[in-house]
Order: C-alpha cells, then structure tokens, then sequence
C-alpha cells in the first residue's frame, strides 16, 4: 500500500515473540529482593571474601559488593519520512483532529526504500557512545530490546559487528514490546552488578509500521518507527543511578493486544512426500497487531501507576522527589492520566509523542535523549520510567540521569 504521495510502501514480514515475567528488585542498599521471597543480601561467591560459606542457592542470583551503575549517555534516530495525521487522512476514515484529540499524535516517521531498522539502532548507539566518551571496543554487552528484529535470530549480534565492538561483547535481544527498554535497563544494571560487566549498551528500536495493518484506523494512526540508545556503565555503588524497579506481566492479557503468528501450511513444497512424514511443514508469519484499544488504554491507566509507586516505595523516594516522569509513549491521555494519579504537574512530565507516535521499545529512550539534549533532564536529575505494551508487560524503573 501506498500513501498519497506514494513515498511510504508498508510490508508485513515475520517478527519474533518471547516472554518475560518477574517482580524482582534490586535496592541502592545492595539488596537483591523478590516479592515473596524474603529480602537476603547476597554476594558474588567468586570474587567476595568468605564466599566459600555461600550456599548455591543464595549465590544463584550474584551481587558483586560495592558496584553500582549509572547512565552517562544516549542517543536517537528517526527515519527521514514523516506521515502527518492529514497523510493517514488520505487511506483510511480518519482526521487530524479526531487522532490529536484521541491520542496528542500528529507524526510519525516510518522506515521507506532502503531505510533498515539496524541502520536507525546503529545510529542510536554511536550517539549514546560519543556521549559517553566510551570507545565500541570497550563495550562488553549489546542488548537490543525489539519485537521487529530484521533477523528472526535476533539483530544485536549485527548491531555490535556494526559498532565496530571488535571485542566480541555479548549481543542478544530482549523482547518485550513496548516495556522492551526498561527491562533492558533493569537487565543491564544486573549484569553490572552482579556479572562484572562494565560498560552496557541499551538500545530500544522498533519498526511496528510492518506489522500495522495500513487499512485499520483503529491502529494504523497510532505507530512509528525509531531508536534509541543509553550507555549504563558500572561506578561505585555509592554513585549507583538506578535506585529500584518493578517488573510485571500477564500473559491472559494477551488477547488484548498481539501480533501473533500464523502458519500456512505448504505441503504442496512436499508434495505427496509430505504424507510420508507424517507432519504438514509450515511456512510461518505473523498477523498484523490486533488490538483492543480500550482495555489497553484501561489496563495502562490502571497499572502503570500502581508499578510506579511500587518502585517508588522500594526506592524509599516519594513522587515529589522525582524530577521527571517519562512514560512510554503511548498516547497522551494515558501519560495525562499517569501524571494526574501521582500529582505530577504536567511541567514535570517528558512528551514527545506528538513528533513520533507509539514506537515501542524505542519510546523512552527517544524521549530521554530529546530531553537530555535539549537541557531539560541534567546530570543528577531523578526519573520515574515505565513501559507498558503487548505481552502484557509492564514495569517501571527509578533512575538518575548521569
Ligand atoms: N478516526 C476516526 N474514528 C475512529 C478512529 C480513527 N482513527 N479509530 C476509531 N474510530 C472510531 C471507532 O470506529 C468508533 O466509532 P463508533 O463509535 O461509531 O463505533 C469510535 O471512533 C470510538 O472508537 P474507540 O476504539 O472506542 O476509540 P477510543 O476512544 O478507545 O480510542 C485508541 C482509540 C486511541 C486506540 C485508544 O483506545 C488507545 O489509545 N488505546 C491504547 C492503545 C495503546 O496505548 N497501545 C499501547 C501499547 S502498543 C504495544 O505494546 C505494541
């Protein structure tokens, strides 16, 4: 399909579904804790004196003493196309109005031609890593938050050889729609802590224009492609930057919104062969995202605000300590909704969406960079983060900002 101006041609390749459910913490104490576990300290059983009376059991989640980690840069990147609300007004039923009213989007941009998701990744990442000052060959692991990876396999391992991180860090993906970027951040701080890693590449990057279905108002207006990248690197654990987390999931929610996969069945590749083998091979893809609108819009006012305060009080910080809410890019009236149940006047609430639409995993990191690189968020700043999306998932995390 294309638009008016004939620029924008949307395809619907495969794509790649996993899973992630944990309510985990981990305090700026040195506490590692999980909801219905008692809170234990517990100690990297190689590298921490008296680790030969840890039990296996306690040393199964590690914790190097005295590390923390912080984020000290990021970076963005966006595709060059960019499809107005009056655009979308041209293909389906719809106004500019009637989408900035519902949703406070009026653009987003979308991968065209020879645009590619790991280009726009690669991009992010270099920002974040000049803004770190850190050298690609001093990093020691890529996480690649997406569900639209362009390699079914998983893409970090191309975004690190693109890098030039010639010392072949680990590089894998995590996928969690659009919680994809915190659970990146809540993963990377653990590696640092407890694995000995000290310089982590998070990149959020997302093309869920290839899986919007480009006739269905409902949520074609709401999509757009980007990236974004933060360097958490490992300080003492005195400076540590990220003060706590939580994390959910609820797979019987999935019904309300997926992209799920199909298999066409291609016996016809066997021919009478397949009756042989006693199975009927499939060639699979993947439905363009269904969603029911109002029970995410429902369930997102609902419990990101629950996760936020839960993070809050495990940090030991109240909503007026924080100085910035950046949520997931949703849509407006869910983030209004957020801010106004955790008092949080609207001066302190990071929004771009109105440039982008949802674009997923690469939402807030987009965002922080935007705020960051404009001088709104500065080193020392504290901010409440939650992602929330398909899954469902959804989780929010306490962080400083340099
Ligand atoms: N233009 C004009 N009319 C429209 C459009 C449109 N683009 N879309 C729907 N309508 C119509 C409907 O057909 C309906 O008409 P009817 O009353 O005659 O039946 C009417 O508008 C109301 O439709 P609703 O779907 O009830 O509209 P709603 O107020 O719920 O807004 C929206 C829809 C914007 C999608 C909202 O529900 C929403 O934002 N939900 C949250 C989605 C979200 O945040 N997803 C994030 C996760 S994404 C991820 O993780 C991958």
């Amino acid at each position: 399909m294309a638009n008016a101006s004939g620029l924008f041609t949307p395809v619907v390749p495969s794509g790649i579904r996993s899973r992630f459910s944990a309510s985990v913490g981990i305090h700026r104490s040195g506490f590692w804790f999980s909801e219905g576990v008692s809170t234990r300290r517990v100690l990297c059983a190689s590298t921490v004196e008296g680790a030969e009376n840890i039990s296996p059991s306690q040393s199964r989640v590690p914790r190097l003493s005295n590390r923390g980690c912080k984020l000290v840069g990021c970076g963005s990147a966006v595709p060059s196309l960019q499809i107005s609300n009056d655009d979308l007004a041209k293909i389906v039923d719809t106004s500019d109005e009637w989408i900035s009213v519902r949703t406070g989007i009026r653009n987003r941009r979308v991968l065209s031609g020879k645009d590619s998701l790991n280009a726009l990744a690669v991009d992010a990442a270099r920002k974040a890593l000049e803004m770190a000052e850190v050298d690609p060959i001093d990093v020691d692991l890529v996480l690649l938050c997406t569900s639209t990876p362009e390699d079914l396999f998983g893409s970090a391992p191309q975004i690190q050889k693109a890098l030039g991180c010639k010392n072949n860090p680990l590089a894998y993906d995590i996928t969690a729609a659009c919680s994809g970027f915190v659970l990146g951040l809540v993963s990377a701080a653990c590696y640092i802590r407890g694995g000995g890693f000290n310089n982590v590449l998070v990149i959020g990057a997302d093309a869920l224009s290839r899986y919007v279905d480009w006739t269905d108002r409902g949520t074609c207006i709401l999509f757009g492609d980007a990236a974004g990248a933060v360097l958490v690197q490992a300080c003492d654990g005195e400076e540590d930057g990220l003060f706590a987390f939580d994390m959910h999931s609820d797979g019987d929610g999935q019904r309300h919104l997926n992209a799920s996969i199909k298999g066409n069945e291609v016996d016809h590749a066997l021919g009478s062969n397949g009756s042989v083998l006693g199975f009927s091979p499939k060639i699979s893809s993947y439905s363009c995202i269904q969603m029911n609108g109002k029970e995410v819009f429902r369930f997102a006012c609902r419990a990101v605000p629950q996760s936020i305060e839960s993070a809050l009080e495990k940090a030991g910080l109240s909503g007026s300590s924080i100085d910035w809410l950046l949520l997931h890019q949703a849509n407006q009236r869910i983030i209004d909704a957020v801010a106004s149940r955790l008092e949080m006047p609207s001066e302190r609430v990071i929004s771009n969406l109105s440039n982008y639409g949802n674009t997923s995993a690469a939402s807030i990191p987009l965002a922080l960079d935007e705020a960051v690189r404009s001088g709104k968020v500065q080193a020392g700043h504290t901010i409440a983060a939650a992602g929330f999306g398909a899954g469902l998932t959804w989780g929010s995390a306490i962080v400083r900002w340099g």
